[in-house]
């Protein structure tokens, strides 16, 4: 087993996380509550943001044990251990249960790595079939607020519209290209990805494809709906 790296990709959700806490903070209560998070990777994007804001706490879970090493050590490294706690195994048993008072917002960059099946290069970013059956469950798990990386070649128009009936609204969004990469890159993969994009359940380039990192919310507080301009934004 290994820990997730791509250097772009951490980097633009810790970018584009800060910018969303930021700019809606009143509404995401993250001062009063902290945030949690589903899959940690080695920390770095998340532990630089803890450490730009400094009223955040993140209670962040993660399914792979040399991840959540390098993720402690990461964290250590940066000064922020007091608010950027890590706990080994899956979020959907145990952010629940993890006791506390209930936290509205949640952020994730989840494994989006589509395929037939688990036997991918790093399991753990397994997605699914069509690579969204995490970001479907984390809608669904009754968050006000879901920060979250939606990839164009992981059926994001059915996330988005699963989103909208749901009754998520999106608030805002980052979007960045990005070129394959390690766990994209991989035959059994990019040949899957093809196949998803050709049958109109996502986008993507000869060399790469679009990530956006998006607020979906709630909050009736929390004006406008950028969902077509979203899914716009992933087209290739
Ligand atoms: C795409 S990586 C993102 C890591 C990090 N947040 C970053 O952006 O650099 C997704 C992470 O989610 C973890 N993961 C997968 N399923 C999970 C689950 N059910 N609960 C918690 N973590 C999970 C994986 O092990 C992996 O480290």
């Amino acid at each position: 087993m290994t820990c997730f790296s791509s250097a772009d990709e951490s980097a633009h959700y810790g970018f584009s996380v800060c910018m969303l806490l930021e700019h809606y903070r009143s509404h995401l209560r993250w001062e009063d509550e902290g945030v949690v998070e589903l899959g940690t990777g080695d920390a770095t994007a998340i532990a630089d943001v803890v450490r730009s804001l400094p009223g955040l706490r993140v209670r962040s879970y993660d399914i792979s044990a040399p991840s959540v090493e390098a993720a402690r050590a990461n964290i250590a490294a940066r000064g922020v251990a007091d608010r950027y706690t890590v706990e080994l195994g899956d979020f959907f048993d145990q952010a629940d249960s993890a006791g506390g008072p209930p936290v509205s917002t949640v952020i994730s960059n989840p494994p989006y790595i589509p395929a037939p099946d688990r036997d991918i290069r790093m399991p753990e970013l397994w997605g699914g079939v069509r690579g969204n059956d995490l970001v479907l469950q984390l809608l669904k798990a009754g968050y006000p607020n879901v920060i979250t990386a939606v990839a164009s070649y992981s059926d994001p128009e059915t996330t988005v519209r699963t989103a909208g009936d749901l009754g998520y609204r999106v608030a805002n969004f980052l979007a960045m290209g990005l070129d394959f990469g390690t766990y994209s890159s991989e035959p059994k993969v990019r040949d899957h990805i093809r196949r998803l994009c050709a049958d109109g359940h996502g986008w993507a380039a000869d060399d790469g494809y679009m990530v956006a990192v998006a607020l979906f919310t709630t909050d009736p507080d929390v004006p406008g709906d950028r969902a077509d301009q979203l899914l716009k934004a992933l087209q290739l």
